[in-house]
């Protein structure tokens, strides 16, 4: 650490780099950020007014003064100890990039140091190498260099700034060994990070920098693309309630021995085998894929399912597969499951009614001419409901006679809708004259 930090504090930083050479200061600084241009003076100028200026360093060129306060752009400090007035430059322009000039007021010609500002887009780079491994792996980025700097300081860092690698570095190779990276360094031509334990999280950019003490580092990019495990393919199937459904299982060569199975859960650690031989049942198996079949789908069947050929999940081509069960509902007119409700309901209905009609038939005999009052008001409250058969009942007394006769045909009729209620052109015969029957019977029961 604290020789990492002495470095940083030298003439270069990961940020910014001051060289002073024959006399001229030499600033290198990044895009965006600021460079600090320490000008030193002379002993005995400590109380004299020190200045920034650009370009001729004629009076408009002046940014600023030590008698000035600060600026946005431009701040100055003058540490009389040290005599070295320190001018900070912010948000660094491409412009700003140029000639400038520090001064000591005095009396006669001011004291001028020169200056030369340079600077550099923050970003990185036009090449960059790409790398891939997968999650629960170890990936190795590889990081060559010139020659000449075999003895550096190399380093990696997340992101594509090299104004803040140094300090944001993942490794350096002065503390080589940090959790799950390791760096090592041929000294010659290259360096290498190996990374374990790879997670998805780990993909993106990396920089690899060499750091110099007198320029600023150089900077190799290298892109890492951890793949989840499996998951080559992802499928998304959907069908509806009650159905069924095969889902179709490719699987590595090298697994072609082994048990095949369907797991199901978010995430495949956590997965657990469904095959059961009963409503996910396997079959189908070729030397490249077997294929399970849902039958009888449940609502509760809808997740993310794995196509398993492992259980140890070693490293191959999955399937992933997310199966959506759609309500009943949402199903078309034409579908049969709707049909077989239907029938079931109406199966049901009709059952009770001809019940009701055992029992008209044993009790309201007595009443027969409140039946008749009844009928004539039933017509009026549900002619709609009676329409089909609405010229048989003209005259009560007949209507009744009819209902009494029909209920021999309304037995068998019961009997067909015990067997098969679907599709059968005799019960839509009777439907009609079947809610006629439920509620006269319901409204004998609630008038006594
Ligand atoms: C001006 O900014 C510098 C840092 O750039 C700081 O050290 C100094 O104290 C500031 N001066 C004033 C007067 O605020
Ligand atoms: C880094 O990974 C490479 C290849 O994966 C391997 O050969 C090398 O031994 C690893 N180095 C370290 C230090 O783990
Ligand atoms: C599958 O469904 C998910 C959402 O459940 C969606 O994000 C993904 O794009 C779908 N994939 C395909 C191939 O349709
Ligand atoms: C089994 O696979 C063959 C082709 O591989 C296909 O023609 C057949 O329909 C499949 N049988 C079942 C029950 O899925
Ligand atoms: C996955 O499939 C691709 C293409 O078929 C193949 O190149 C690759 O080696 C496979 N990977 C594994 C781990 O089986």
């Amino acid at each position: 650490m604290t020789s990492l930090q002495k470095l940083l504090y030298t003439l270069c930083s990961g940020l910014s780099c001051v060289i002073i050479a024959e006399g001229v200061i030499h600033v290198f600084g990044y895009v965006g950020k600021y460079v600090k241009v320490p000008c030193p003076y002379g002993q005995g100028y400590e109380s004299h007014e020190k200045y920034l200026c650009k370009n001729d360093c004629g009076d408009a060129d002046v940014l600023i003064k030590t008698s000035d306060s600060n600026k946005t752009k431009y701040s100055i400090f003058d540490d009389k100890e040290t005599r070295t007035v320190t001018t900070t430059i912010s948000d660094l322009r491409s412009g700003d990039a140029g000639k400038y000039w520090c001064g000591v007021t005095k009396n006669g010609l001011d004291i001028y140091i020169e200056v030369k500002l340079t600077t550099e887009q923050d970003s990185c780079c036009d090449d960059v190498k790409k790398t891939q491994s997968h999650e629960g792996h170890a990936a190795s980025l590889s990081c060559p260099y010139k020659s000449q700097y075999g003895k550096s300081l190399k380093y990696l860092c997340r992101g594509n700034q090299p104004s803040t690698c140094l300090q944001q570095a993942v490794i350096t190779s002065y503390s080589p060994q940090n959790g799950r990276f390791t760096l090592t360094d041929d000294a010659t031509s290259s360096f290498t990070v190996n990374i374990s334990g790879l997670t998805v999280g780990d993909s993106g950019l990396y920089l690899c920098g060499v750091h110099r003490d007198t320029q600023p580092d150089v900077f190799s990019a290298v892109h890492l693309e951890v793949r989840e495990w499996c998951c080559v393919e992802s499928k998304n199937v959907s069908s509806p309630v009650g159905g069924r459904v095969t889902l179709e299982c490719p699987y590595p060569p090298e697994h072609r021995r082994n048990r095949k199975f369907l797991c199901k859960g978010d995430q495949r650690r956590v997965c657990s085998d469904v095959t059961d031989g009963g409503r996910f049942r396997l079959h189908n198996e070729s030397s490249s894929s077997f294929s399970v079949t849902v039958s009888e789908l449940e609502a509760a069947d809808a997740g993310t399912y794995w196509c398993g050929s492992d259980p140890g999940w070693s490293l191959g081509n999955y399937t992933r597969i997310r199966l959506s069960v759609d309500e009943i509902n949402s199903a078309k007119p034409a579908d049969t499951h709707l049909f077989v409700v239907i029938g079931f309901v109406a199966g049901l209905l009709l059952t009770l009614c001809v019940l009701f009609t055992v029992y008209k038939r044993k009790c309201c005999r007595v009443k027969g001419t409140e039946d008749g009052a009844d009928m004539n008001e039933l017509k009026a409250v549900d002619t709609r409901s009676i329409t089909g058969t609405e010229d048989i009942y003209e005259n009560n007394a007949d209507a009744v006679k009819r209902l009494e006769t029909n209920f021999s045909i309304q037995q068998s009729a019961r009997h067909q809708a015990d067997n098969d209620y679907v599709d059968e052109p005799d019960y839509e015969n009777f439907s009609n004259e079947e809610e006629l029957y439920c509620n006269q019977s319901y409204r004998h029961t609630s008038m006594k």
